[in-house]
């Protein structure tokens, strides 16, 4: 073991044991390389006054050196915030920023023993950072049934997690008991630790739970916890703010996670993919809690610390140019009018969704699953698969959707104008109709 992994396992094991307990062995042997070129580097910027010849960067004048055939297409970015390197926990600014937005969104936070946020190439970086750190082969990771089918290719392929999948949905509803059920049985085989993943808004269905069932769910997770098993819970809030029912609860489930039991690992992770519209520049953050520590304490340096080194090992760093893009957006006072524009517009998108879809003559080809939220929705197909139905709409109707598995098709309304969702799903039902004749 590396003496600075021991000092980082040393001081978790202070502050919190249990967490200690949860981490994978690759998550104990981690550590940030805090003696090796950054931070000699980091101590070069302070103190070399005469020259600075440590870090891999070309400059000219003091300045990151640059061609203009990149630059040009930057005006108004500088090119230090464009091209130099970011740190590996991601750049403070926007690790702030982002922290800032998610008080702002969350105000049942406040006060809570949270971590400053580590940026990541994404969510799904963000993703497999967590599963490196508490996922050793043949952990049990519990999650819906209805699912983002990446999840299977991060935790279940890659580290050789253990699925176990719960029914989702009950009627229009989180299905609650099926995971009280799904608590109960992995409580019964005697196993001290497991991960669950929980994503809302849900892809594919885009549904989202009310405030009664979030609770419910912290509840049924404390109670396990309660009984002296070790709980990492992932909260994926990829499409978080895009709620657009009054029922919907506003607040991430982490809130109700954070800082609520000793035993229980919350990680919020999320990105500005969705919620700043950046799909592509590759921007998203992890932030946790633990209970029973307070805001500030070690522990929350030392597990940060061992996710930078895991940035640091395979990325290095993430996008200093995109960084600067997010960090500039969030702190633009418009940020939240802007968004909030946006998903007034997807919002409406999928009222017209409903609309449609109240149509009687539908009942015949599919169920609706609920959908309250997100970019999603989810047709229950009847009497053909829903394969064969999806190739047939693209073949015949030049009309693209995803087949999730034999009977769900999923349909992103967040890409289609309002004007055209009556015949999309006209167009998806003359298919259905092509194919039971
Ligand atoms: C539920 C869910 N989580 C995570 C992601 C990944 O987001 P990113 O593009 O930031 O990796 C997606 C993207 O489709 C998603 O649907």
């Amino acid at each position: 073991m590396n003496p600075l992994a021991e000092e980082l396992n040393r001081t978790i094991q202070a502050s919190s044991p249990y967490l200690f307990e949860m981490l994978s062995a690759e998550g104990k042997r981690f550590y940030y390389p805090s003696k090796g070129i950054l931070s000699q580097s980091a101590e070069a910027k302070q103190h070399a006054h005469a020259h600075n010849a440590t870090i891999g960067v070309a400059l000219r004048d003091g300045k990151a050196m640059y061609l203009p055939s990149v630059m040009d297409q930057l005006p108004g970015i500088d090119p230090d915030e464009a091209l130099l390197y970011a740190p590996s926990y991601g750049d403070l600014e926007l690790r702030k920023a982002w922290q800032t937005v998610t008080l702002h969104d969350n105000p049942d936070l406040a006060g809570k023993a949270v971590s400053l946020p580590v940026v990541t190439g994404g969510l799904s970086h963000g993703l497999s950072l967590i599963a490196d750190l508490v996922v050793d082969e043949g952990d049990l990771l519990l999650y819906p049934d209805k699912n983002w089918g990446n999840y299977a290719l991060n935790f279940v392929q890659r580290k050789g997690a253990q699925p176990k999948l719960f029914p989702f949905l009950d009627g229009d509803h989180f299905n609650t008991n099926a995971f009280r059920q799904a608590l109960a049985e992995i409580v019964a085989s005697g196993r001290k630790k497991f991960v669950t993943l929980l994503n809302f808004p849900n892809n594919p269905t885009g549904y989202s739970p009310t405030e009664q069932e979030c609770q419910d769910i912290a509840d049924a997770l404390k109670e396990v916890a309660d009984q002296g098993i070790n709980v990492v819970v992932i909260v994926d809030d990829a499409y978080y703010g895009l709620f657009f029912d009054a029922a919907v609860a506003r607040q991430s489930l982490f809130t109700k996670l954070a800082g609520l039991h000793p035993r229980i690992l919350a990680f919020k992770a999320d990105a500005a993919t969705k919620e700043v519209y950046v799909w592509g520049l590759r921007v998203g953050f992890v932030a946790f809690s633990i209970g029973g520590v307070k805001p500030g304490d070690p522990v929350f340096q030392a597990l940060t610390d061992k996710m930078g080194g895991l940035v640091r090992a395979v990325v290095s760093n993430c996008s200093q140019l995109s960084q600067h893009v997010v960090a500039k957006a969030l702190e633009n006072p418009a940020f939240y009018a802007e968004r909030a524009a946006n998903v007034e517009l997807i919002g409406k998108r999928a009222a017209k969704v409903k609309e449609v879809l109240s149509n009687p003559k539908y009942a015949e080809a599919w169920e609706v699953y609920p959908f309250n939220s997100g970019y999603f929705m989810c047709l229950k197909i009847k009497k053909v698969s829903a394969f064969d139905l999806r190739v047939h709409l693209l073949q015949k109707y030049g009309t693209g959707t995803i087949a999730i598995n034999d009977t769900d098709l999923r349909i992103a309304f967040s890409s289609v104008e309002i004007e055209q969702i009556p015949d999309l799903y006209e167009l998806t039902f003359q298919a259905w109709k092509d194919l039971v004749s």
